[in-house]
């Protein structure tokens, strides 16, 4: 019997574990951007926003650098695991999907499972932080093809203020 998580408590006991620090790139202000963005994703590809929110807090939770960390979403997946029926717990099919989205993050390039594909395009829609534009060809799903040929997640959050729309003058653009 499964119940949705508590990602309040959860974000705590994986935050507090994590060991890049907290000026981390790959840390927890990335964790929520890639929880936003794949929320988002979730609302057109139909990806399960459980399994999602999951692969936020968890996919890159086992880094020990901030540069090439072979491994880290294999561990990832397996720190899930090893939290599976004490601080959270989903259905066996839910949780192939979030192992398999942790583990294949780091060096697999596409996918066509809705969700495991909502979670890749929800990671590398947010590479501008490390100032790589996104590229709608390593996108797995036509919503992030088409965020990533925009360039920007921000234009397709609610309430984003269009400028075409009337009223607004060049200081609303910077
Ligand atoms: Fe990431």
């Amino acid at each position: 019997m499964s119940k949705q998580p508590d990602f309040i408590k959860l974000w705590q006991h994986v935050s507090s574990q994590f060991r890049c620090g907290s000026d981390s790139i790959h840390g927890p202000p990335h964790w929520k951007r890639v929880e936003q963005n794949g929320l988002l994703l979730a609302s057109r590809t139909g990806a399960d926003v459980v399994v999602v929110r999951l692969f936020a807090v968890f996919h890159d939770s086992q880094r020990v650098n901030e540069s090439k960390d072979d491994g880290h979403g294999v561990r990832g997946a397996e720190f899930a695991a090893s939290l599976r029926g004490s601080l959270f717990d989903i259905p066996d099919a839910a949780f192939a999907l979030l192992h398999d989205a942790c583990a294949g993050h780091t060096d697999k390039q596409q996918t066509t499972d809705p969700t495991v594909g909502s979670c890749w395009d929800a990671d590398r829609l947010d590479l501008g932080r490390a100032a790589i534009i996104p590229h709608e060809r390593f996108m797995s799903t036509a919503f992030g093809r088409e965020i990533a040929r925009c360039g920007s997640v921000y234009p397709f959050l609610p309430n984003a203020q269009h400028g075409q729309s009337g009223g607004l003058n060049v200081s609303d653009q910077i």
